[in-house]
Formats: structure tokens, sequence, C-alpha cells
């Protein structure tokens, strides 16, 4: 019953939420940052920090982002853990609130800590 980034993440980065979680459960890729479920503690800190409002406990995802579980699982174990804030990407404003990114999320890691 873990926590879950999904779609408002990508390309944006704003990375607030590494700050708050007590566990170091967050993974960064090239364009966004996912939850390893297998470390995060559910303690829900993270949820209000996000600018985008892109995180959800898995059971509250709305149902156009499930695909996100499994994208989080996977990608966790392959992205380097971030827990320093950084500057947000470049037009960060703008997409946080546009829809239909999964097609958009790079694969590639992230520099992480
Ligand atoms: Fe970290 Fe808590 Fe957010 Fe899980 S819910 S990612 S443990 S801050
Ligand atoms: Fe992404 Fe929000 Fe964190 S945009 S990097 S989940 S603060």
């Amino acid at each position: 019953m873990p926590y879950v980034v999904a779609d408002p993440c990508v390309k944006c980065k704003y990375t607030d939420c590494v700050t708050v979680c007590p566990v170091d459960c967050f993974h960064e890729g090239e364009n966004m940052l996912v939850i390893d479920p297998d470390e995060c503690i559910d303690c829900g800190a993270c949820v209000p920090e996000c600018p985008a409002e892109a995180i959800f406990l898995d059971e509250d995802l709305p149902g156009k982002w499930h695909g996100y579980i499994k994208i989080n699982a996977d990608l966790a174990s392959k992205w380097p853990v971030l827990t320093e804030q950084r500057e947000p990407m470049a037009g960060a404003d703008a997409e946080k609130t546009r829809e239909n990114k999964v097609g958009e999320i790079s694969h590639q890691p992230g520099a992480g800590d």
C-alpha cells in the first residue's frame, strides 16, 4: 500500500518531496522521480509538499494513472536515490497541469545525490 508518484511529476521534478521523506525512498530519473514501494512506510509526509500534486496512496490513484504503480516499482530499482532538493526542470510550471505524459517518461537515470 505504498505511495506512488504519478503523471504530474513528469517533466517537472520539483523535488520538494525528497526533503521530507524519513526513509529516503525517492529515486531520480531523467525527467521524473519515483517511490520505491518496498521502502515507503506510508507516512504521507510527501503528499502536501508536491507543488504538482503528483503523489497518491496507490489505492487512491485516479484510474487514468493506475499504470504508475508498476512504473514506480520497476524504475525505483534502476534509478539512484535523491535526498537533496534540486531546481525544478525548465518549464515545470506549464508541464505540471499537462496530462498523458506517460509516453514521455525517460527511462534514463537522473544524477541522484
Ligand atoms: Fe517517503 Fe512517507 Fe512519502 Fe513514502 S509516504 S515516499 S515514506 S515521505
Ligand atoms: Fe515530482 Fe512533486 Fe516530487 S513534481 S519530484 S513528486 S515534489
